[in-house]
């Protein structure tokens, strides 16, 4: 095909109004549709959902006999919302509840079931009422793949074993007789299994060789049953920044024999600057703000560091880098219940969202599973509930614009950035992706970071003609701007839509946003 230079600009809806010359400046942005990268994986778009707080019970689960409008117990405006948004998978029953959940205690008659305790989040009561059944059912109803975390903590390799045996068996085996005595007849589908959870910390504070021992184990005998449904075992991986478990994991996976194997490995890291969350989630200034954004890009040093160790065992790249935890950890909304991790959704957040999607994307020859924590009520929430209303975050809108860019292809961009520049902290002043989806339409993302300062862009996309961007744009009165059960829709996207005319047009972006176009 003829590689056709065009040089367009796009205009947008600046909604902050006031600019000086020197912020009209434009900057030319690259891409290049000859070039391509990997496929962005849309199971970097998975979802986490915990025992914790009012993130299952009340977020998800309110009973068959609720006043709340409800399929089988589980709340129909929540699913609505997360079918809109196409969740790949989600991530369950934890998180640090996961080594201290015994499945048994969730199945059969929910009258029956034992009630347990919660001691690693608020020491609450758990009823159990949401289980196996509960939750696979809640995943087909959103459309979505389940991603299990096993119990290594506290639990044994028999336990889990007979979990994945009752799930995926179709052979008719007491476990399976069980699971259809339970209403499921049918094995069902389980995409990817965490073999548990922090091994480092709440998961039983192991060193990298101890984990290693129980991995080998875990991996052997929790084992798919669903030949038309294969699944991914991903091993517990690294704390941030310390590489121990990602090379004993490595090592052991390169030196693995016939008997045992893993598909991905774990990655957790919060945005957190200071522990406990001290950083207020609303009535913050701009430091706090670039604070927060300088912490969130670090995603990239972490995953570099990790995958280049994983580079050196497996230079194929065959296991995943999955991120199954990240998001933003804030002080807790006063008044809520201790441990319950509840906090608000700004337009602060909208941005770390996309800033970290698309580290995610630019790295998706090895980052090919991410889960945001988490999906309700609780941390960076998708979501909230209260009694019988839902309000969208913030965080959300974001995942709904980013659906074009589930399994498309990755597009490199060009990006002179620039700086945003306040007190001592520097940042890029903006942060981009493109990527063509299955159709072959060419979407491009820009987050302007700096919350001051309308940026202005020429595009410049080389190898296909372009005449129109149309997409969305998420913009905010303030960045700590949020949305309330009165007020739901502060944070909104907006339509946005550019024609070229001529060779050039600005695409103006308002301070601290993120604009979503597809390039037609
Ligand atoms: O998401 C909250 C907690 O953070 C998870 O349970 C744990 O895995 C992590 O430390």
């Amino acid at each position: 095909m003829r590689s056709l230079r065009v040089i367009i600009g796009l205009v947008g809806l600046g909604l902050f109004a006031a600019e000086s010359a020197a912020e009209n400046e434009s900057i030319r942005l690259g891409v290049d549709v000859s070039k391509s990268g990997a496929k962005i994986d849309r199971h970097i778009f998975g979802q986490f959902a915990e025992h914790l707080g009012r993130g299952i019970y009340e977020g998800v689960w309110v009973g068959p006999d609720s006043k709340i409008p409800n399929t089988r117990g589980i709340r129909n405006d929540v699913v609505e919302a997360l079918r809109a948004i196409k969740v790949p998978n989600v991530r369950w029953p934890g998180g640090c509840f996961a080594d201290e959940y015994h499945w048994r205690n969730g199945i059969g008659p929910r009258d029956q079931r034992p009630a347990t305790l919660n001691p690693n989040w608020g020491g609450v009561i758990e009823p159990n009422t949401f289980g196996t059944h509960e939750f696979m059912d809640f995943v087909q109803q959103i459309g979505a793949e389940a991603y299990l975390s096993i119990n290594v903590g506290s639990g044994t390799p028999a336990e889990s074993a007979d979990w994945l045996e009752y799930l995926t068996t179709a052979q008719p085996t007491a476990l399976a007789k069980q699971r259809a005595a339970n209403g499921h007849p049918e094995p069902y589908p389980i995409a990817l299994l965490g073999i548990g959870n922090e091994s480092w910390g709440c998961g039983g504070s192991m060193t990298p060789e101890e984990y290693v021992n129980h991995l080998k184990v875990y991996a052997r005998y929790a084992r798919n049953y669903n030949p038309t449904h294969p699944m991914r075992r991903v091993a517990v991986g690294p704390d941030g920044p310390d590489t121990g478990y990602t090379e004993a994991v490595m090592k052991a996976w390169k030196n693995k024999t016939w008997a045992w194997d893993i598909e991905g490995l774990s990655l957790h890291s919060y945005t957190v600057v200071k522990w406990p969350p001290a950083f207020k989630a609303t009535g913050f200034g701009e430091n706090e703000y670039a604070v927060m954004l300088k912490a969130t890009l670090n995603m990239e040093s972490l995953v570099s560091t990790h995958s280049a160790v994983m580079d050196k065992y497996d230079p194929a790249k065959k296991i995943a880098l999955v991120v199954d935890e990240w998001g933003a950890w804030l002080a807790p909304t006063p008044g809520s219940p201790e441990g319950f991790l509840e906090q608000q959704n700004s337009q602060r957040d909208a941005v770390i969202a996309a800033l970290n999607l698309n580290i995610f994307a630019r790295h998706s020859d090895r980052v090919r599973v991410a889960n945001i924590a988490q999906m309700v009520n609780v941390l960076q929430a998708m979501i909230f509930t209260r009694e019988d209303k839902m309000l969208l975050t913030p965080t959300y809108h974001v995942f709904k614009m980013y659906l074009p860019f589930h399994d498309a292809t990755f597009v490199p961009v060009e990006l002179p950035a620039g700086t945003y520049k306040t007190g001592d902290i520097e940042l890029p002043r903006l942060d981009a992706i493109a990527a063509r989806d299955g159709a072959g339409k060419l979407w491009l993302a820009v987050t302007n970071l700096d919350p001051n300062r309308t940026a202005t862009i020429d595009a410049e996309i080389a190898g296909t003609r372009v005449t129109m961007a149309k997409g969305l744009t998420l913009a905010a009165p303030k960045v700590d701007s949020v949305n309330t059960f009165e007020a739901p829709s502060t944070v909104t996207p907006k339509p946005y839509s550019a024609r070229a005319s001529g060779q050039r047009l600005p695409l103006k972006l308002p301070p601290a946003s993120i604009t979503v176009v597809e390039l037609q």
